[in-house]
């Protein structure tokens, strides 16, 4: 049996006769660049969330950089992050002129350690950077607390998470911004690259409309430097069909979660494989099922092996990444990070993943700690 660790096939091949409609539709309506498309989806995607304004960028990097600038994150700015997350969070904040200070995670949700946050706060911190990874929310409270008391910017990097929950409040809409990408893997994946940068504040949403056209607000003048990063209408057509069913595709990950943990259970596996843990506060939407396991990479070769498809979502920190050996940081500085590092496995979690097939997973992770004599 084949199990791929992400799979597009059979969701696209569910919708595929709306999704030739739209985008005959916009073919044959010429209307390629900020169409009606994006504007339905920035207004869909804003109510979905909670939040009054969409922005329609280029992709969910663009996103963060953009929300940073209309943020007026710059140069000789800090922005506290996490370290254990994709190279675009940090790799924003550098764009954007200014330093990221990274804090450590909660080694439970994989998250930054909200209690950890005042620690690292100095003179030239202007804003915190959270991650809602795998799909589980940050703890916002404690974070926007700190933040409300320093007085600081909140840009939400909500790349891996729409539709996850926080007290009942969607994440994304608790900072001043929050990113969404829309790459293909994503909870609302489109057929490419793609983003949205989302706010309630009027100030801000006027300055990413700006920054996503060099800055301009009237054609061919520009008040500042912003670059060209405009969600595709063909893109954008595609998510609007896809956006209806996003509530349906988030709830088959969540089922699908629930069933990936009785079966380890039931397999006696649960004293091995370390399941995600989700926080009774939120709404985990699980874009990625991952697990820490001893053995990782010898399971991952076995899986694949097996025909089994799975990630390594991350093998190594931002701290210490060589792109950011200027900021100094070295090995053991993070240590929840670094651990989560060399432990975790993502395993194969899609909307249509069938039963058979995560029994299948299961069962082969099974065998493979049967041979290690451990389960
Ligand atoms: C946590 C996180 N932040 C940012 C991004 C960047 O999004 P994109 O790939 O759309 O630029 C991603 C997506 O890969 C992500 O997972």
């Amino acid at each position: 049996m084949q199990v791929p660790q992400f799979s597009l096939a059979d969701q696209t091949a569910q919708i595929k006769k709306e999704l030739d409609e739209t985008i005959n539709q916009v073919v044959t309506k010429g209307s390629f660049i900020l169409g009606d498309n994006v504007r339905k989806l920035e207004e869909e995607a804003a109510a979905y969330l909670g939040v009054k304004y969409g922005v329609g960028v280029g992709n969910g990097s663009d996103a963060l950089y953009l929300a940073l600038l209309a943020c007026d994150v710059g140069p000789g700015d800090e922005v506290i992050t996490t370290p254990f997350t994709f190279f675009a969070t940090a790799g924003s904040i550098v764009r954007a002129g200014a330093v990221p200070v990274f804090v450590d995670i909660d080694p439970q949700t994989f998250n930054i350690d909200a209690n950890l946050i005042e620690g690292k706060i100095s003179e030239k911190t202007r804003a915190i950077m959270p991650v809602h990874l795998y799909g589980q929310s940050a703890d916002m409270d404690p974070l926007m607390k700190v933040a409300r008391k320093y007085n600081l910017r909140v840009v939400e990097d909500t790349a891996q998470a729409m539709g996850s929950e926080y007290n009942g409040q969607k994440t994304c809409s608790f900072g001043d911004a929050g990113c969404l990408s829309f790459f293909p893997t994503k909870n609302l994946g489109g057929f490419g690259d793609g983003g949205m940068a989302v706010t309630s504040d009027p100030d801000v949403a006027e300055k990413l409309r700006m920054l996503r056209v060099h800055g301009s607000r009237k054609k061919y003048y520009h008040e500042v430097v912003g670059t060209n990063s405009r969600l595709d209408e063909l893109q954008a057509a595609v998510l609007v069909v896809k956006m209806k069913y996003l509530d349906k595709w988030i709830a088959a990950r969540n089922n699908l979660a629930g069933k990936y943990s009785d079966l380890m259970k039931q397999n006696g596996l649960n004293g091995i494989v370390k399941e995600p843990v989700a926080l009774s506060s939120g709404y985990h939407t699980y874009n990625q099922y991952t697990v820490r396991v001893p053995l990782r990479d010898e399971l991952q070769t076995y899986l694949k092996d097996c025909g089994i498809g799975t990630a390594i979502y991350y093998p190594l920190p931002l701290h210490l990444q060589p792109s950011f050996a200027n900021l100094g940081y070295k090995q053991g500085d993070l240590p929840e990070s670094e651990r989560a590092c060399d432990e975790v496995i993502s395993l194969p979690v899609f909307p249509e993943l069938k039963d058979k097939q995560l029994e299948y997973v299961v069962k082969s992770i099974r065998q493979f700690y049967k041979e290690k004599g451990l389960a």
